[in-house]
């Protein structure tokens, strides 16, 4: 059986930054409510999806030494693409140098982790190297005069190049999950603003992170003892140490990036993948469980042994 493994990445936030203070002069809120309720500090603001695909792209590529034109697919997830028609990806092909099939996935805040498992579907019947990419720009659609979202959402991306294996690679067990019958409680219509109802998305969180976790880890075959980092979405504090409670996976070992970052939706995991990857945190053989949730409701994880490039 083909499978996949990561030999590069990138991530890409824009330049500006946005603190709680700087949000509290915009709108009634402040910085000890926003740290309390959500763990953010600050986030990065700015770009366009494509620009931050780019950014990241290039930088996945360069880190892998690997020629564009190599590449047999790229698949970017987003759920704010810079217009309807044509889908972002096919900019970020051509801006990266790419020959070859591009597409964009829409799974909200779950997208990365679906395209990731997308991509290995790809691999499974021949392709030999995909581009994943998880954008996005949420600032560009938060109504910024409402304090129940625009303290939460930002903008950031992150890429990887996967690699077919002539084993069954590093995804060991995936779970992909929705429920449209809770479409309403987060959405944005087209040309609209993000319309939420936070305490409905935080009551239903917790639980269907947790149900997909334990799905991709009883798919790998694994229980949670065996995990070594748990990166899970980055959109509340308070729901990651929920969800983590239940899982019985310390915070020890959880990404958490929120902080400074805000909620990036298809950006979140690969952001606080790369970045633990980059810190060091992450060792040939570690295995490591994403886990996010999205409007749709969506849900998605995958289990992941780590494979040092
Ligand atoms: N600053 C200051 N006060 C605020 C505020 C803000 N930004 N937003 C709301 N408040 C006030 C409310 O008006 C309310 O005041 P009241 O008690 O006088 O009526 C109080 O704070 C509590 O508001 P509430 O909405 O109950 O807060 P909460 O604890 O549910 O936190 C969220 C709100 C949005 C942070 C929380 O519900 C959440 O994170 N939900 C999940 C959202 C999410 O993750 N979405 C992305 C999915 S991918």
């Amino acid at each position: 059986m083909t499978g996949g493994r990561i030999i590069g990445w990138g991530s890409a936030l824009p330049d500006k930054v946005v603190t709680n203070d700087d949000l509290s002069a915009l709108m009634d809120t402040n910085d000890e409510w926003i740290t309390e309720r959500t763990g953010i500090k600050r986030r990065h603001i700015g770009g366009s999806t494509a620009s931050l695909s780019i950014e990241s792209g290039r930088k996945a590529l360069f880190m892998a030494k690997i020629d564009p034109a190599s590449i047999d697919c790229l698949v970017l997830s987003t759920s704010t693409p810079d217009r309807a028609v044509p889908a972002t990806s096919a900019t970020v092909q051509n801006a990266l140098g790419l020959r070859c099939g591009a597409f964009d996935v829409n799974a909200a805040c779950s997208g990365f982790v679906y395209a990731y498992v997308v991509a290995h579907g790809l691999l499974a019947i021949g392709a030999k190297r995909m581009m994943v990419i998880g954008t996005d720009t949420l600032s560009r659609i938060v109504d910024w005069s409402d304090r129940g979202t625009a303290i939460l959402f930002a903008d950031g991306s992150g890429a990887c190049i996967v690699d077919a294996t002539p084993d069954a690679g590093q995804l060991l067990g995936w779970d992909l999950d929705a429920d449209g019958s809770l479409e309403h409680v987060l959405y944005a219509e087209i040309g609209g603003n993000l319309r939420m109802d936070g305490k409905a998305v935080f009551r239903r969180a917790v639980r269907i992170m947790v149900d997909s976790a334990r799905k991709s880890l009883h798919k790998a075959g694994l229980t949670i003892d065996a995990v070594k980092l748990c990166v899970p979405h980055q959109a509340n504090l308070r729901i990651i140490e929920a969800a983590c409670r239940q899982l019985g996976i310390p915070m020890e070992r959880t990404a958490v990036t929120l902080h400074e970052t805000g909620n990036t939706s298809s950006g979140s995991i690969p952001l606080a993948l790369f970045d633990a990857a980059d810190r060091g945190r992450l060792s040939n053989g570690d295995v490591v469980l994403l886990v996010g949730f999205g409007a749709g409701m969506t849900a998605a994880s995958a289990v992941i042994e780590w494979r040092q490039p």
